[in-house]
């Protein structure tokens, strides 16, 4: 039987990205996502880009049951798992609904892995973990603190919970990647972030407003210690960090991993503030963006950006593109994401 790759949240932002780069790679991708926060459109888009529907499953990872059907029905060698809630507001709103989701699919994954014999995961962790860093830019090995929110909390339990797994289940092996902030679309502009209502994301926030959408971005505090008073993050293109899931995951299969679990950090290097995206969407796009400067937002950290140090070294993977190139693939997407909508009606 042949072995296959289990995308959990595949028809969503990165996991699509991911599924259709482990296509190009050759790799046969089971998708597993419940649409509780994707659409089924998103696999048109991945058809389009691949030539083919990858296997699809609608299941709902915290149903152990039909997740064991999957694990029955399937070979899997490794899993990205990228299922989860990932709304901060939304998260200090519904924080048990929060934890059940992205615990207990957890729980649920690694039990049967265990049982069912599946040694790879990669998981999907954010920089989030680290607070607002003393040190930039942040290494992995700077210290983990208090969580912000429910939805960074998840992401921390979640990483102990692995390395917990990983001592009683030796075979395991583990990687997580800690992103710091994904924007930008397929070069097809065939798949792309779909942010449901008001995206709370700066990046669909500008291109939703440049295309009529919304009225005016509001950009959340000028006063910051940084050098335009804006925030500073480390904006990192959806895929290049796609690609890096497929060499994490390689990098299981041929048992180069250097420990049971290992961390990277997987953004750019360098850090951009607020006004600086902007200016990057208005140069790529010629269009003039309407926005406020307003208020800071309760909960934003200053600045961070990564020390992507390790990546390069281990994963021997690096950030090709650039904000430029991100914040054109993001319009591209927002014009044919709205076209398609006007079709249909
Ligand atoms: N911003 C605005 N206006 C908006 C939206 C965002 O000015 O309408 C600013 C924010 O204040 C921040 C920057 O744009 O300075 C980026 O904000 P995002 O909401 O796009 O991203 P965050 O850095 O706040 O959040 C990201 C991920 C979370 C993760 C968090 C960890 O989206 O999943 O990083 O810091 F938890």
């Amino acid at each position: 039987m042949k072995k296959q790759i289990l995308v959990t949240g595949g028809a969503g932002y990165i996991g699509s990205h991911t599924v259709v780069e482990l296509v190009a790679q050759g790799y046969e991708v089971v998708i597993v996502d419940n649409l509780s926060n994707s659409e089924r459109s998103a696999l048109d888009g991945i058809s389009k880009i691949c030539g083919f529907y990858p296997p699809f499953e609608e299941i709902d990872l915290t149903d152990y049951q039909a997740t064991e059907h999957l694990f029955q029905k399937y070979n899997f060698v490794a899993i990205i798992h990228f299922a989860a809630y990932k709304a901060v507001g939304e998260s200090v709103q519904k924080p048990l609904a929060y934890y059940r989701n992205n615990l207990v699919s957890l729980i649920n994954l690694l039990e049967l892995m265990n049982k069912y014999g599946v040694d790879n995961m990669v998981f999907s962790s954010s920089c989030t973990v680290y607070g607002q860093p003393e040190k930039l830019p942040v290494s992995e090995s700077a210290p983990i603190q208090k969580a912000m929110s429910p939805y960074g909390n998840t992401k921390q339990i979640s990483e102990e919970i692995i390395q917990d797994a990983i001592v009683a289940m030796p075979q395991l092996k583990a990687i997580a990647l800690r992103y710091f902030n994904p924007i930008g679309a397929h070069e097809s502009a065939l798949i792309g972030e779909l942010p449901r209502g008001v995206p709370n994301n700066l990046v669909p926030f500008i291109t939703q407003t440049a295309i009529g959408v919304r009225e005016y971005l509001r950009v959340f505090g000028s006063d910051y210690n940084t050098p335009d008073g804006t925030c500073i993050r480390d904006y990192i293109h959806v895929v290049d960090l796609a690609k890096a899931h497929i060499i994490a995951m390689k990098r299981l299969l041929e048992n180069k991993n250097k420990s049971s679990f290992e961390f990277f950090n997987l953004g750019t290097g360098k850090g951009a503030t607020v006004l600086e995206v902007i200016k990057s969407f208005e140069k790529v796009s010629g269009q003039k963006l309407n926005y406020k400067l307003v208020e800071r937002r309760p909960g934003d950290i200053e600045k961070i950006w990564a020390d992507t140090t390790l990546a390069n070294q281990e994963l021997g993977w690096k950030a090709e593109k650039t904000l430029d190139d991100a914040m054109l693939s993001a319009w591209r997407w927002e014009q044919h994401y709205r076209s398609t909508l006007q079709k249909k009606q």
